[in-house]
């Protein structure tokens, strides 16, 4: 290998692909050309070892524990930013001016309102459907009623549909809890903040007045950045994929929700809080413990683990301070955050997790806050997918405004029948 080309010999030829080099991180071995001079593909499930794009908005080292958006570490951002601050960030590449963050925050505000008929949908679904599946649903339909921005050729109108979504994904987020309790929805008010609006549109009802609690609002605030974007992980890449063929952009965040609800990816919150209440208290920790190891069992840490972080999820560090800080302003204690603790301490000793680098993530005690805070664990999810909103459409606009960009569209190894001639049903 040269300095800046890998020669792969396949037994018959020699070939030289270009290697290129981003501004940090693992360099890329360019293989496009691949197929065109040696008859073969890559293999690759599970994308392991494949770079599906460039791009400039978020960058991991997972064996050092680091996430950046834009370049600021997600722990400075945690601490001081806020979740508009960190969508403007992630969708223009700079900080905004006190100006510029001020009439962003405005333009989402004034966008947080649904059309009227697409509260009619939710009646079309059962009081116990998943949020995820309401979710789905809603944002696909939002296509249907917000024509004027589904030209995915016009910046403005990609622009437009951006706002739209980060700013109605609490909305209809909102919506859907207060339908499965089966109360009146809510609708948003322009004088609170982004955060704040959302709690109140969940928990306020009309036969009373709703305070905002300011350390629950901050919480919340931050559990969204943490959330905001995660590279390409398999939601974003499914935003991309389905971006990719021309789709628009409420078809692909549909995409992205789908693909967020299962329990490896988005969904672990949910599982891994049932997971907790499951072990229940401490003393039965070391049991689960032995069938996470255990090949003949399915059974895995839900909030442990992660394809890229194999150190400590920075984000699992802001999380566990963030429920300290809840749990102090709202004076209340869970036993399942004790077991929690005792769970991680317990596995970050055993050989098993050691060895195969396996940390607490995000995920893990994400469920502990937000139901201290009142959201049913089928909630939880949901509120990822609101939060990683902002990270979808920054990723699909960055593609789409990409002069490069191609229909996505993998190979394959095909283990099939080879080609065989149909018998009439009367000889088989
Ligand atoms: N508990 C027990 N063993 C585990 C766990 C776990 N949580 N996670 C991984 N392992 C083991 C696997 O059995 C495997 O062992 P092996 O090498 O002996 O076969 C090894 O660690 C590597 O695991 P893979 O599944 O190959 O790793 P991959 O990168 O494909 O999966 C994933 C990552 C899906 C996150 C996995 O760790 C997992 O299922 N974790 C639990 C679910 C979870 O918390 N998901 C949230 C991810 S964060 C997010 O989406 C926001």
């Amino acid at each position: 290998m040269s300095d800046n080309q890998a020669t792969l010999n396949d037994g018959s030829k020699t070939t030289n692909m270009p290697i290129r080099s981003g501004s940090i991180g693992p360099d890329v071995i360019d293989i496009r050309k691949l197929y065109a001079e040696t008859g073969k593909f890559t293999y690759d499930p599970g994308f392991t070892s494949t770079a599906s794009c460039d791009s400039a908005l978020t960058y991991i080292d997972g064996d050092e524990g680091v996430l950046l958006h834009r370049g600021y570490p997600i722990g400075q951002l945690a601490e001081h930013s806020s979740f508009m601050e960190v969508s403007y960030l992630l969708l223009n590449g700079e900080l905004p001016s006190a100006d510029e963050l001020a009439q962003f925050s405005r333009t989402i505000t004034r966008h947080t309102m649904v059309h009227e008929q697409l509260s009619v949908f939710y009646r079309g679904f059962r009081r116990d459907a998943h949020p995820m599946a309401i979710m789905c649903g809603v944002v696909g339909a939002l296509s249907a009623f917000y024509h004027d921005s589904t030209d995915i050729a016009d910046p403005e109108q990609r622009k437009i549909s951006a706002h739209r979504l980060i700013a109605k994904m609490p909305t209809i987020a909102a919506m859907a809890y207060k339908y499965s309790v089966g109360q009146p929805f809510v609708y948003p008010r322009n004088d609170l903040s982004y955060t704040g609006n959302f709690l109140r549109m969940t928990f306020a009802v009309p036969a009373e007045e709703y305070e905002v609690n300011p350390v629950v609002e901050r919480a919340l605030d931050r559990i969204f950045i943490l959330h905001a974007d995660h590279e390409q992980n398999a939601s974003t890449s499914t935003v991309r994929l389905a971006g990719s063929s021309g789709a628009n952009p409420f078809a692909c965040i549909a995409a992205g929700i789908a693909c967020l609800w299962g329990p490896a990816h988005g969904g672990a919150n949910e599982a891994a809080l049932n997971m907790l209440k499951e072990i229940g208290t401490p003393d039965r920790i070391p049991h689960y413990i032995a069938r996470a190891k255990d090949k003949n069992d399915p059974f895995r840490l839900m909030g442990f683990g992660h394809r890229v972080y194999k150190n400590y999820d920075p984000r699992a560090t802001v999380m566990q301070k963030t429920v300290r800080e809840v749990f102090d302003s709202l004076k209340v204690t869970d036993p399942l955050f004790e077991t929690a603790l005792r769970l991680e301490e317990l596995a970050l000793s055993d050989p098993y997790f050691i060895e195969k680098k396996l940390f607490p993530n995000v995920d893990f005690y994400s469920g502990i806050i937000l139901s201290a805070i009142g959201f049913p664990t089928t909630m939880f999810t949901a509120l990822f997918a609101l939060a990683r909103t902002v990270g979808w459409v920054a990723q699909w606009n960055e593609m789409i405004s990409d002069p490069g960009q191609k229909i996505g569209r993998p190979r394959q190894l095909y283990t099939g029948p080879v080609q065989r001639d149909y018998v009439p049903v009367s000889q088989r």
